[in-house]
């Protein structure tokens, strides 16, 4: 029976989940794709450093192209983060025949029609589902779910380390820099946590929600975006008081031609049901023209959690490619007219 053959791009919090994922539930997944994943190299940083997973110290590598260039290696997973250097890998992964699954909204959010372009060029899938609210299937739901669905709205909860430092300050009476440290030693935040508490992760995933809920090209730049780094204990002891929540609200809105995108903290009723989403849970809420309401939930980081979409996608284009396809199912947008976004 032929293997499939994978090479990580980093072995971190993601990467670290991937590889327990693929010994843990060899079972199943051997079931679901018909045939063993091998694990065949991993780009790391530090070949020495101590791993909280076992991993056979031959496949360690420092030389990318050991990964994005083995003629071994059907499928390229990237857990590394990063922007610039990490593009020009996948870019040359996609050249070279491979399918790729990433986990990065940084790059999705900046070169995804790009990336998406070159996989379809090359006759490869190239899957993200990681990258929107961890453990969440939300991009599947909306790219295949609600396929026959016009969307209209979307607003949610989608970064974990925010959500976790506001709860644990509101709840636990805690200081922001105390729960951005454990928000940061759990793995939730990202390797510069600037990106979180001031919104830009926040917004990158609603740019990607918005470019596959609306079908159309939404750029960082057309986010509104405010984060939660001036948001004192006080201010969440008076929402309080009045029976609100302050959560960092996520909120893309389309109406006719014209689409709105912003991240803000946002003070919500008690009784809405984005108030009781806390610690590092996301929450997605849908409006579509058709179906009405819709809400998705779950754990929106970490490594398990995360790990789970990465390696579902891994099957998914396992799949594809028994069935001799790419592209089918979750995360190639058919774009419409270009809209105008409400900040032209
Ligand atoms: P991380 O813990 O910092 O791990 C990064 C890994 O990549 C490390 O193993 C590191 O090697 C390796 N690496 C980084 N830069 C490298 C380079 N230039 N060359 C070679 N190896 C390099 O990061 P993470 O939290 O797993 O996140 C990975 C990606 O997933 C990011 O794009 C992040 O935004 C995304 N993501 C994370 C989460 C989460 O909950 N953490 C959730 C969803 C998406 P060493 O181990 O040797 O240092
Ligand atoms: N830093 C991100 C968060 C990781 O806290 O939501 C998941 O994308």
């Amino acid at each position: 029976m032929k293997k499939i053959s994978v090479g990580l791009l980093g072995l971190g919090t993601v990467g670290t989940g991937v590889v327990t994922i693929l010994t843990n539930h060899q079972d199943k997944l051997m079931h679901q794709v018909g045939c063993p994943i091998e694990l065949r190299k991993v780009l790391v940083q530090d070949i020495n450093k101590d791993r909280l997973v076992e991993v056979d110290q031959s496949l360690l590598t420092l030389e990318v192209d050991d990964v994005v260039c083995n003629p071994e290696i059907d499928i390229v997973i990237e857990v590394m983060g990063g922007v610039e250097e990490t593009r020009k890998h996948i870019l040359a992964a996609l050249k070279n025949k491979k399918h790729v699954v990433t986990a990065n909204k940084d790059l999705m959010a900046l070169y995804g029609p790009e990336l998406l372009m070159e996989a379809t060029n090359n006759g490869c899938d190239l899957f993200y589902e990681a990258s929107v609210a961890g453990g969440i299937p939300i991009l599947r739901s909306l790219v295949d779910g609600l396929a026959s669905d016009r969307i209209t709205k979307m607003m949610g909860i989608v970064n974990g380390t925010t959500n976790f430092i506001l709860t644990k300050m509101s709840k636990d009476k805690r200081t922001y820099e105390d729960v951005l440290s454990e928000a940061q030693r759990l793995g939730y935040a990202e390797s510069d946590p600037t990106s979180d508490v001031e919104g830009i992760d926040a917004a990158r995933k609603m740019a990607i929600l918005a470019t596959l809920g609306f079908s159309m090209n939404i750029a960082l730049d057309d986010v509104r975006i405010k984060g939660i780094s001036t948001i004192s204990e006080e201010d969440l002891d008076y929402s309080k008081r009045f029976g609100y929540t302050m959560k960092l609200i996520g909120m893309a809105a389309r109406d006719g031609d014209r689409v709105e995108v912003s991240v803000e903290p946002t003070l919500i009723s008690d009784h809405h049901p984005l108030a009781s989403v806390n610690d590092e849970y996301n929450a997605v809420y849908v409006l579509g023209e058709a179906v009405g309401e819709t809400m998705f939930y779950g754990p929106g980081a970490g490594s398990l959690p995360t790990a789970t979409a990465v390696v579902s996608d891994l099957v998914a284009v396992m799949k594809n490619m028994r069935l001799g396809v790419n592209g089918r199912s979750a995360v190639s947008p058919q774009f419409e007219k270009k809209l105008k976004v409400a900040s032209e």
